[in-house]
């Protein structure tokens, strides 16, 4: 047994990386008097595009509002069905309800916890008009495969890519698949502005599109004539500024984060019935969370909050949330397990080499008790 279980420090799931770094960055805006986007947005702009190699990007406020964004731009029919993965953050669901969209929820893989291409196939109808796939856990799900079912049915793709700014698949980075793309920056996330997102589109028209709909339907501010329809979706610069000194950041946050999983599962592959997530062979990870599932984990859970040890539980499947079920609820079977036996183990960057042994530690105690 651990008997230092109550007086060893609590050691968090998430902490943000954020220091003098950051608050060096935001005081030119303030000496300069300027808060709204200007040229802090540009620059930072500039800067994911030379990443990312997309064509265009333009922030917006949030993920959720990014993707509510991303659907009122591809001016998809009104009640028409947009497959989305129940396996997802509540967030994906809700832009395509409030964007009068019928959501129609598809299981994912065992392993890689992402979209299931064959569930997908098997629920489009004559009805859909989209795929929202999303790239889970700081993976990239199997673009190449939903690209392709989505050309041959004549579907929209948007991509919700909110955990894997940075990740490639094939070479090629995440969002430069689909008709347009979203990564938020929530505090949570690998880069974080606090709140924001990003919107990738490889389109000159549906950029044109985006640029009038999230600036109030003109192309630029400073004119009070309105030639389209539009709503407010910009960021601050002091948002930007943040997002600039984090992009320095990302190679040594992709590294350290990656060691941390290396060291996660060197120490506990063969622990109990404990499983990681696994990564599609083409697709990158930048570790956003440690994901890992048993039968046992409200038990171990419950064991490591004893032992000061934060985990998160995995996603609760959107099929089965009260707002979304349909009557009687249908059944995926892989969201729903994964729901059960989920949870994600500590990852940041104030986590020591010595605070991965105490977890890996405290875990093998469990599985041997
Ligand atoms: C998969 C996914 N989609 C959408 C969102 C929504 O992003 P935001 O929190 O920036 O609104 C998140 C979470 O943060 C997410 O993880």
């Amino acid at each position: 047994m651990n008997d230092t279980k109550d007086t060893q420090p609590r050691i968090s799931q998430v902490d943000l990386y954020i220091d003098d770094a950051e608050l060096d960055a935001i005081k030119p805006s303030i000496a300069k008097r300027w808060l709204t986007e200007g040229p802090n947005a540009a620059e930072l702009t500039e800067e994911i595009k030379k990443l990312s190699e997309t064509r265009y990007a333009v922030f917006a406020p949030n993920g959720t509002l990014g993707l509510y964004l991303g659907l009122l731009a591809l001016d998809l029919p009104k009640g028409s069905e947009i497959i989305i993965p129940s396996f997802t953050f509540y967030g994906s669901a809700m832009s395509a309800v409030f964007a009068d969209l019928k959501p129609v929820f598809v299981d994912c893989y065992e392993d890689t916890y992402n979209i299931d291409l064959e569930d997908l196939e098997r629920k489009i109808t004559p009805q859909t008009s989209a795929i929202m796939p999303v790239h889970i856990y700081g993976q990239v799900c199997d673009i190449q495969g939903v690209m392709e079912i989505a050309k041959r049915h004549g579907l929209k793709v948007l991509e919700d890519a909110a955990q894997s700014f940075g990740v490639h698949f094939d070479g090629q980075h995440s969002g430069t698949f689909g008709d347009i793309a979203m990564f938020s920056f929530f505090s949570d996330k690998v880069v974080t502005m606090g709140e924001g997102a990003v919107l990738f589109t490889q389109d000159e028209q549906l950029y044109e599109r985006l640029r009038l709909l999230r600036n109030q339907g003109r192309p630029n501010s400073g004119t009070f004539v309105h030639p389209e329809l539009g709503m407010n979706f910009r960021i601050t610069d002091l948002h930007a500024a943040i997002g600039l000194s984090q992009l320095k950041k990302l190679p040594e946050i992709r590294k350290r984060r990656t060691q941390l999983w290396d060291m996660y599962r060197d120490a506990l592959w063969d622990t109990g019935d404990l499983r990681f997530m696994s990564v599609h062979p083409k697709s990158e990870v930048i570790p956003f969370r440690v994901p890992v599932t048993t039968a046992q984990r409200d038990d171990l859970a419950a064991w490591m909050q004893a032992h000061a040890i934060d985990t998160r539980s995995f996603f609760y499947p959107m099929h089965l949330q009260p707002k979304l079920r349909s009557e009687p609820p249908q059944s995926l079977p892989v969201s729903e397990k994964l729901s059960e036996q989920g949870f994600c183990l500590p990852v940041h960057q104030h986590i020591k080499d010595a605070d991965v042994e105490r977890i890996c530690q405290v875990i093998r105690q469990f599985f041997s008790r």
